[in-house]
């Protein structure tokens, strides 16, 4: 099937504003959803936000009066849809339950990405990313057994495995070495620029998280693992978003944006399992149809191109949440001891990385470090679920 947002029609914009009543959503309950649901909640979310922001951004740098109007319209819907997309999690969940979840997208999200990525270089950044994050989960999932009583499998299911990945203590790095080569916005394929802009916008929304929830904790350990791993998601922000082209033209990159919130909505609606939610990505699929031909528009008049010139003809392969096992075994016993120098990758410790690391632990055991000892006291032994056999690399193995 070929879907061509460019040629769609979508609901006009002065009809696209919702009231309370249609704000009020029902959330998803807790014990009986799709793990996979929440992860497609928590993907909009923060491609609303980083929508919202964007638009902010766009209007501060803009002396149009026109078009400064223009932005504010189609921003108050984004927050509108922002409002429904994130109100779809339940209250009860706890912080550390939705960071869990937050931990899961960016495993599962991250490895899909990387997994249809063409470019080898971009390709190279989400690999290199995920093993990260796929070892905070780790981390958090034995906060979570210790000061929660609860496993983590509660919340993933069976469908992302928890297990050490490259050691969170590892991935405080020079600021430096965090920054990539960009895309060349001539010659990227239309596809990366959507990969880089999702990525970007999941791993901003889970750096503005931790930032804002992790002293929300009484206990010591669970405040210091939120500082520790919140300093990483900047670092994590810093990696991606230095591959996008900077010489985008405010035009290209709003023209960008709406196009991938169409692209993702069009995903989540073709795979969704809960009908309810499935409703409301297809209600937004449609209001993105007008922001893009707004944005089309504008760039037009403005960029002087058509924007048949810098987007995809069809939507690409839909973004699924999928598990990614097998494929994330084979970069931990492949990948785990990489580090970056400068806008490439390495094998062994550099000078530089080595200092960074000497001035942030100053001889001290991180809490990512003390968190699975704790645990390991408290509960008999470290959590871990492991699916698919022991981990893959014999010196991580549990013992
Ligand atoms: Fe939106
Ligand atoms: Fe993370
Ligand atoms: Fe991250
Ligand atoms: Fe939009």
């Amino acid at each position: 099937m070929t879907f061509n947002p460019l040629r769609e029609r979508g609901i006009p914009l002065d009809r696209q504003v919702r009231n309370w009543r249609e704000l009020d959503v029902t959330p998803i309950d807790p014990d009986h959803a799709d793990p996979y649901t929440r992860c497609r909640i928590i993907t909009m979310n923060g491609i609303e936000i980083e929508a919202i922001m964007f638009s902010h951004h766009f209007a501060r740098r803009c002396p149009d009066l026109g078009v400064r109007q223009r932005l504010a319209e189609v921003r108050y819907v984004e927050q509108q849809q922002q409002k429904a997309v994130n109100w779809l999690l339940p209250g009860l969940a706890s912080v550390l339950e939705t960071t869990i979840a937050y931990e899961q997208v960016a495993v599962d999200l991250t490895a899909w990405v990387a997994r249809m990525e063409p470019d080898p270089y971009l390709r190279k950044a989400y690999e290199f990313g995920v093993l990260e994050d796929f070892d905070h989960l780790y981390r958090y999932a034995n906060l979570y057994e210790m000061i929660e009583h609860r496993k983590a499998e509660k919340i993933v299911d069976q469908l992302t495995e928890v297990m050490p990945g490259r050691p969170t203590k590892m991935h405080h790095r020079h600021p430096v070495d965090n920054v990539r080569e960009h895309y060349d916005r001539e010659k990227a394929k239309p596809v990366s620029k959507l990969h880089a802009l999702t990525i970007m916008s999941a791993e901003q929304q889970t750096m503005n998280f931790y930032m804002n929830v992790g002293p929300t904790y009484m206990e010591p350990i669970a405040r210091q693992l939120y500082q520790e791993i919140g300093l990483i998601e900047e670092e994590h922000v810093t990696h991606y978003e230095s591959l996008l082209d900077p010489r985008e033209t405010w035009w290209e990159q709003w023209l960008n944006h709406e196009y991938n919130e169409c692209y993702l909505y069009h995903s989540f609606m073709e795979t969704e399992s809960d009908p309810k939610v499935k409703a409301i990505w297809e209600l937004h699929l449609n209001m993105e149809l007008e922001h893009l031909r707004i944005a089309a528009d504008l760039f037009r008049e403005h960029d002087g191109r058509d924007p048949e010139q810098v987007l995809a003809p069809t939507l690409p392969t839909p973004v699924t949440f999928e598990p990614n096992k097998g494929y994330l075994r084979e970069l931990i016993s492949t990948q785990i001891d990489h580090t970056t120098l400068g806008t490439g990758y390495v094998q062994e410790a550099h000078e530089r990385f080595q200092r960074w690391q000497e001035q942030i632990h100053d001889d001290v055991e991180p809490a990512s470090e003390r968190v699975i000892d704790d645990n390991r006291a408290r509960s008999g032994e470290e959590y871990r679920l492991e699916i698919e056999g022991g981990h893959p690399l014999y010196s991580l193995r549990s013992h």
